[in-house]
């Protein structure tokens, strides 16, 4: 099928190149020249595991394609996907303009009938936004064209994108045109084989999908918070309690990890919006503020160890982080809890030796040169005379590190575990005072 996707980000570049490595013939348009340019000279703007590959190999093949050139783009494809950003507004909820931008760019250019697929996550009303920008910018044109908005939120995962792309465990599809349900069939197919993925449903009840998977998830993070701050307060180790609840089938092991909080570009905004999508609908979403409550004072509890241990004098000290990502396997920083951290250090006058294997260009790019940020080469001379080691994300190559090197290269061996790697007891032997979170023994209570 031709297809076009309005936005190459995480999601549109990934869906596209999954897409064009099936047989589609597929155009990615967007608005930075900079990363078309890039992308033409094989340059892919984001890390995500297996994605370089992909993209070199389809777009030698001829069937991925990159542009600047709108109208280009809504002539090719049958179907075009929006997949731009929906970021935060100032009270929170999703700024659609660029979502709006795309609808009236395709209801501008499109001389025949296209099915317009809504892969942005926008709150529930947005594809009804849509159709009525197109349907006015079409009137003012004065002419007739056919055209179907769908919904079909993603639910693809950073640093593992790409291969939940290729096997989605569910394929939501908003719609109530059998039409559209056919020509989605075909898009879809050769990524339906092995069992069936595709849900059909009602657009508003996608759009609400996308916000209640995230929601929940976000939930399971912010109750796993909640019950190590109570497990510090009360003794108690939250990785016992873990075992303890997660061998529960109906709880279940995954994502019930305690941590310093939930950040990336998803979680944090989609809460924030489906409480606004709430009070619009004047209905108080008690458990989502709650949710989103927790985090925020997670995500200060890193910067809470430091300023204890320290008695609150961190003016002048040095502090190495390792992992600026807002999770493993990406180099996405939006919203991470490093960043957090490493605000409220420089606001303390202390200095920051920072590394992560796929994220310190983007660090550098966010926060661009500055006398307190070292961005190291590796995670050993990150360490060098900081008076502690911060852990902010779970890359593999920290979980089993030399404690001995640690030990050598800091000043204090301090070391606070955002991710709870280590066994408290063990790093005691070794000699280390240990924070981490919600694991009662390596609590200091003040
Ligand atoms: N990142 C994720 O893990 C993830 C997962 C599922 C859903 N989503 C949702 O998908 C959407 C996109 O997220 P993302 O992380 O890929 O965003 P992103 O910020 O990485 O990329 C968005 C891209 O859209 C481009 N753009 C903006 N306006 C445009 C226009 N008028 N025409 C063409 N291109 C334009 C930008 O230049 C940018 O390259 C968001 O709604 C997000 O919530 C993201």
């Amino acid at each position: 099928m031709k297809v076009t996707v309005f936005g190459i980000g995480y999601v549109g570049l990934v869906q596209a190149a999954v897409l064009a490595s099936v047989g589609h013939d597929v155009v990615c348009v967007d608005i930075d020249q900079a990363k078309v340019d890039n992308l033409k000279k094989g340059l892919i703007p984001i890390y995500e595991p297996g994605l370089t590959p992909l993209v070199e190999e389809t777009y030698k093949s001829g069937l991925l394609n990159f542009t600047t050139d709108a109208k280009a783009g809504v002539e090719h494809g049958d179907v075009q996907f929006i997949a731009v950003g929906t970021p935060p507004d100032e009270d929170g909820s999703a700024d659609l303009k660029y979502v709006v931008t795309v609808a009236e760019t395709i209801a501008t250019h499109m001389t025949n009938a296209k099915i317009v697929i809504n892969k942005s996550t926008v709150p529930v009303g947005t594809a009804d936004k849509v159709t009525a920008k197109i349907t006015s910018v079409l009137a003012t044109r004065k002419v007739e064209l056919e055209f179907n908005v769908v919904s079909n939120p993603e639910f693809l995962k950073e640093g593992a994108a790409v291969s939940d792309c290729k096997k989605p465990d569910r394929i939501v599809i908003g719609t109530d045109s059998e039409d559209v349900k056919e020509a989605m069939r075909e898009l879809y197919a050769p990524f339906n084989r092995n069992h069936e993925r595709i849900i059909f449903m009602d657009v508003r009840s996608a759009e609400l999908t996308k916000y209640a998977a995230n929601c929940m998830l976000a939930t399971k993070i912010s109750f796993m918070n909640e019950m190590s701050n109570l497990a510090e307060l009360l003794g108690a180790d939250i990785e016992a309690v873990r075992h303890g609840i997660g061998s529960d089938s109906r709880i279940g092991y995954q994502f019930i990890y305690p941590g310093c909080g939930y950040g990336g570009s998803c979680f944090p905004k989609d809460v924030q919006a489906l409480v606004q999508t709430a009070h619009k609908v004047n209905y108080k979403p008690a458990l989502l503020e709650a949710v989103e409550s927790v985090n925020f004072h997670q995500k200060k509890k890193l910067f809470t160890h430091l300023h204890n241990h320290f008695s609150g004098d961190l003016a002048g000290k040095t502090i190495a982080i390792w992992g600026l990502s807002f999770k493993p396997q990406t180099d996405d920083m939006r919203e991470a809890p490093a960043r957090e951290l490493m605000e409220a250090l420089w606001q303390a006058g202390a200095i920051v030796q920072a590394y992560d294997p796929e994220a310190m260009e983007e660090c550098q790019r966010i926060y661009g040169t500055r006398n307190d940020l070292t961005l190291a080469g590796t995670k050993e001379s990150a360490l060098k005379n900081a008076d502690a080691l911060v852990i902010c994300t779970e890359w593999s190559q920290f979980k089993a590190p030399d404690f001995d090197t640690i030990a050598q290269q800091l000043n204090n061996k301090v070391l606070i575990d955002g991710r709870n790697l280590f066994e408290p007891s063990s790093m005691k032997k070794k000699g280390f005072t240990y924070y981490a979170i919600g694991r009662g023994e390596s609590v200091k209570k003040v």
